[in-house]
């Protein structure tokens, strides 16, 4: 406040940066908040394949996207302030101890987990806080208000948290991440930095991280693929689906178990943010929007299918595409995610929306319009990104090129990759088409 109180005459000398020391602290700290927040969801989403049990998945997704929201408003009110800059780049001191966080590939999860957000996101509660007790509640009130919902979310998303890592055996793994993070004295260094003990090990040195090559699924039965065309088989039966002989409660059932299914593309675009280090901050922003949309689709599956009867320990979870898609870089992946599955997808889901709604089942009507209207937008995000990201792995091909042999390539993955996935139930245990008749309420 020193510098503020200045007499005319010393502050004629005064250079701007001091004059203005009041702004450039506090624009250092919300710099500093945008770096964690931006890093966390570059980082915490490696979890989201990991972890087997659904809901913990959807979570991370929903707070993936909460914190791309958190660090966009904080880019927004950091620019209106001087000294935030122009780079969107995460300091190596920040990154260091988000990278280690994430483990290696022989990790528990769920250890990583309490790591997360027994560790690293109280800590950037704990830096909301700090920020609120420095600054100044009237000159600062766009940067308070912000902070101050930001604090709420926080403490909701370690509630959301606790159940899921309570009774976890996590004390080493937080403890060597409480070490990193004290040498930094917290995320805004304001608290006094203990140095690294001696004969601290960093473990991303040791074993840097690298993707699994399947996703989990936690206690649910598992398979390649729900699609196919035997209904003693398949849950989907393909020529059903748009077969104007198929009773719609039907095809209620199957699309409810294809959307709940958008688990795949949970967990296959969740690998692509920690392998797009220098991506512009507003791709990993719509990629978390793309993911949190994913999480929402999946839902709407898993939070209906009971309702209709089904049990969903006989849902089987399909396996294929991460599997497959896991042996190409990310600028494929998002390819056949935007250009193909998603793009592809139109002309079916048409059709199953017109049929659904002879049911007069306001909710269903609802839920596949509010995803027909999400995959629009993920179309949008893969013209807008695809070509950033090809640039990002030195992809020069023109963009159509580029796609159709990607396309090949998938092709000639499935082969090797593909169909890998035994059925984890007999097909008697197990939803296929001849199940959901009966659950329907036709007879088979
Ligand atoms: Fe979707
Ligand atoms: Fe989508």
């Amino acid at each position: 406040m020193s510098a503020t109180a200045s007499s005319p005459a010393t502050s004629a000398s005064t250079p701007s940066s001091s004059r203005m020391a009041a702004v450039n602290e506090m624009t250092r700290l919300l710099r500093l908040l945008f770096e964690v927040e931006r890093e966390f969801l570059r980082t915490v989403t490696t979890l989201i394949y990991r972890v087997g049990e659904p809901e913990l998945k959807y979570l991370i997704c929903q707070h993936a996207w909460e914190s791309a929201g958190h660090a966009r408003f904080l880019r927004e009110r950091g620019r209106e302030l001087t000294g935030f800059g122009t780079s969107e780049n995460v300091r190596d001191s920040i990154r260091r101890v988000f990278v280690e966080a994430v483990g290696s590939a022989s990790s528990d999860a769920l250890v990583l987990t309490a790591g997360f957000y027994g560790v690293l996101k109280p800590a950037l509660l704990a830096a909301y806080r700090h920020y609120l007790k420095v600054t100044d509640h009237l000159a600062d009130w766009p940067s308070k208000k912000l902070v101050e919902e930001f604090i709420g979310d926080e403490e909701r998303h370690l509630a959301e948290i606790a159940p899921f890592i309570t009774g976890i055996e996590a004390r080493a793994w937080t403890l060597h991440l409480t070490q990193a993070l004290d040498d930094l004295g917290g995320w805004l260094g304001q608290e006094t930095r203990l140095p690294l003990p001696a004969g601290f090990v960093w473990q991303q040195e040791k074993t840097p991280y690298a993707h699994p090559l399947t996703c989990n699924r936690g206690k649910y039965p598992v398979c390649s693929s729900i699609f196919g065309f035997d209904p003693t088989e398949d849950p989907i039966v393909r020529p059903w689906l748009t077969d104007p002989k198929t009773d719609a409660r039907v095809i209620r059932l199957m699309v409810y178990v294809w959307l709940m299914m958008e688990m795949d593309a949970i967990d296959y675009l969740a690998t692509v943010f920690i392998e797009t280090l220098s991506a512009p901050f507003d791709l990993h922003h719509d990629l978390a929007r793309h993911l949190w949309d994913e999480s929402r689709h999946s839902q709407f599956g898993f939070r209906q299918l009971p309702k209709l009867g089904v049990d969903l320990m006989t849902v089987e979870q399909s396996l294929e595409l991460y599997n497959i898609l896991i042996h190409m870089p990310p600028h494929e992946r998002y390819a056949m995610m935007t250009m193909e599955f998603e793009a592809g997808s139109f002309p079916t889901k048409a059709a199953v929306m017109d049929r659904v709604r002879e049911l007069n089942d306001f909710e269903a009507d609802t839920l596949l319009a509010f995803d027909r209207n999400d995959e629009q937008n993920h179309v949008r995000y893969g013209h807008r990104w695809l070509p950033e990201m090809m640039a990002l792995f030195g992809e020069t091909r023109p963009v159509a090129e580029f796609v159709k042999a990607t396309q090949e390539k998938f092709r000639e993955l499935t082969k090797a990759h593909g169909n890998k996935t035994p059925h984890s139930l007999p097909k008697e245990k197990r939803l296929t088409g001849e199940k959901i008749l009966r659950l329907a309420g036709v007879s088979a």
